[in-house]
């Protein structure tokens, strides 16, 4: 097992499916930019091999399947139902929600149990404004479906100043009705919002997020697992939402999380465009492989931070 000096491992593998998205999110696509397709793109079956190389050189035990959008390539279902063969405590989803309705059965299907949804308003046009392509209703449609199956649905929300503060209470409580845990994501500096002033004006900090939903609701900070991203809060009889507070409160120290792109890249740590390259692993004997990957993986953990940073890369290639 390889551990660094804080005594951070790799536990909780992220793998992005595809680099593609039908969706340009204004925080994770710049202005006027255009969509690119997807290249280098691993197959379900090579991206399933690396996996489990991970498994064996790692001890990695949760696997989240993330992108771009997951659902929208046609190697989502042998990667699910493979994943889910695999001796792991834990396999999830995030998604944008706009295939769900459609991705439905094989989702429930498969036994997964928790799924993420990525939604930051509801209301039409700004959803339109924001995700720039996509429909709410669906999304929506999408959520029922999941929770009527019976899966854990938690909602990622990026609060913004200019575009969706106003809907903080209203999210919380669409949530709170069904059972679905909201968790805030602080903004945060990557890409385009690296050094800008997007991200000045937008940004909303854990503590005017806990104002705004103080005036409301009466709540007390709850415990987390070791390794959780978020910060949770328990409202009393009505339930819990979590802050993902990358800029406030960072969870560097016990990150566990370690990043595989779909185009075979590692990455150690979301706030360092640093990766190794392990596509060519997957085809050397097992003897061979390990000991490179090894050695990857010690070199990965070094490229953790001690708090985040902002970063040149996007989510829509590495997951969130
Ligand atoms: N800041 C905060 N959250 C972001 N996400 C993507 N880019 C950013 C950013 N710059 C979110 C998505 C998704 C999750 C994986 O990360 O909305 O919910």
């Amino acid at each position: 097992m390889i551990v660094d000096r804080l005594g951070r491992r790799f536990r909780n593998l992220r793998v992005s499916l595809t680099a593609a998205c039908n969706y340009a999110c204004t925080y994770c696509v710049p202005d006027g930019k255009k969509l690119m397709p997807a290249r280098n793109e691993m197959a379900a079956t090579d991206l399933l091999k690396a996996v489990q190389l991970l498994q064996q050189a790692a001890g990695i035990e949760q696997v989240r399947i993330t992108g771009g959008e997951p659902l929208l390539t046609p190697k989502f279902d042998e990667f699910l139902n493979g994943v889910m063969a695999l001796p792991l405590n834990d396999v999830s989803l995030t998604t944008n929600g706009q295939l769900l309705p459609r991705k439905a059965d094989v989702i429930v299907n498969s036994g997964m149990k928790r799924i993420n949804v990525s939604l930051d308003t509801l209301n039409p046009e700004r959803f339109k404004r924001i995700a720039r392509g996509g429909d709410l209703e669906t999304v929506l449609h999408g959520i029922e479906l999941m929770l009527e199956a019976g899966l854990k649905v938690k909602i990622n929300m990026v609060p913004m100043r200019t575009q969706n503060a106003g809907e903080i209470i209203p999210m919380l409580e669409y949530c709170l009705e069904r059972g679905i845990e909201l968790r805030f994501i602080e903004l945060m500096r990557m890409g385009h919002l690296l050094n800008s002033n997007g991200f000045v004006a937008d940004y909303v900090s854990m503590e005017s997020l806990l104002d705004m939903i103080g005036a409301v609701y009466q709540f007390e900070r709850t415990g987390a697992p070791y390794d959780s991203t978020a910060v949770r809060f328990d409202i009393h009889d009505k339930g819990v939402f979590g802050i993902i507070a990358n800029e406030s409160e960072p969870f560097c120290r016990s990150c566990t999380r370690l990043r595989l792109s779909s185009d075979g890249r590692l990455y150690g740590c979301l706030s360092n465009s640093r990766y190794q390259g392990m596509s060519e692993l997957i085809e050397l004997p097992i003897h061979e492989a390990l000991p490179q990957l090894q050695n990857m993986l010690v070199s990965a953990l070094d490229d953790k931070k001690l708090s985040f940073q902002g970063e040149t890369t996007v989510m829509k290639f590495i997951g969130g």
